[in-house]
């Protein structure tokens, strides 16, 4: 198993002080930055594009982002972004008309590759690209929003991607996002996942750092 990471959604940071949202959530032990970007037509919420991923850039952010693409179409923004600064970039396979070519153009732009699966999504997205990828996103609430619940049957779900990826051979990541908090990350990282995308439950409390040291805890365990 590769080290466990912690990254933070910036979806509920403070937007009109971003970088320094950014800046203290890193130091107070992030591992990399989530970055949600939503188009009010995949999804029905609208985020931000690629001109605050290079802003995030220009202040100093050194950290990786991982822009998880909630837009149809996909392929337009992969080279915006890879050019703004994102370092891993992942799309939902049913948002692209040709999978396949959305990853590779991520590669090419010099990114790594991850397809992301909606609760409903079925697993059969994988079968000819498992190979292809450098991570998975498993979604564990419907994407739009932040502070939703996690769906328990998400973990079953992790289990299953946990074989497959097992069975590649592989060191393919597997990202799970929505609805992680201190009480559930133990039994999330059980079931598979080695990467945690959590929003509100970091940036809705005073103090980033305890949050985050309170996950490793539970992850250690
Ligand atoms: C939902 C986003 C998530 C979300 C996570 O569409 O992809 O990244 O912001 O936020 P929480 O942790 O609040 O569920
Ligand atoms: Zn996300």
């Amino acid at each position: 198993m590769q080290p466990l990471l912690i990254a933070p959604s910036i979806l509920s940071a403070d937007f009109a002080r971003l970088g320094q949202e950014v800046e203290e959530v890193l130091q107070a032990g992030a591992d990399l930055i989530h970055f949600d970007v939503m188009d009010n037509h995949y999804v029905p919420n609208l985020t931000f594009g690629p001109m605050i991923c290079s802003a995030l850039r220009n202040y100093g952010i050194k950290a990786d982002i991982d822009v998880h693409l909630m837009v149809r179409p996909v392929d337009s923004l992969i080279g915006m972004f890879a050019e703004a600064g994102a370092t891993m970039i992942s799309f939902h396979p049913e948002a692209s008309d040709h999978v396949d070519r959305s990853v590779q153009l991520i590669r090419q732009a010099g990114c790594k590759a991850g397809l992301v699966l909606n609760p409903a999504t079925p697993l059969h997205y994988l079968d000819h690209m498992l190979d292809k990828l450098d991570y998975v996103l498993l979604m564990s609430v419907n994407p739009g929003f932040g502070g939703q619940s996690f769906i328990p049957s998400t973990l079953d779900k992790l289990r299953q991607v946990r074989q497959r990826v097992r069975e590649s051979g592989r060191a393919i990541r597997i990202e799970i996002d929505g609805g992680v908090k201190v009480d559930n990350i133990r039994a999330i990282a059980e079931a598979g996942a080695d990467m945690f995308v959590s929003g509100s439950a970091i940036f809705n409390q005073p103090d980033y750092g305890q949050v985050i040291q309170a996950m490793r805890q539970e992850l250690a365990q």
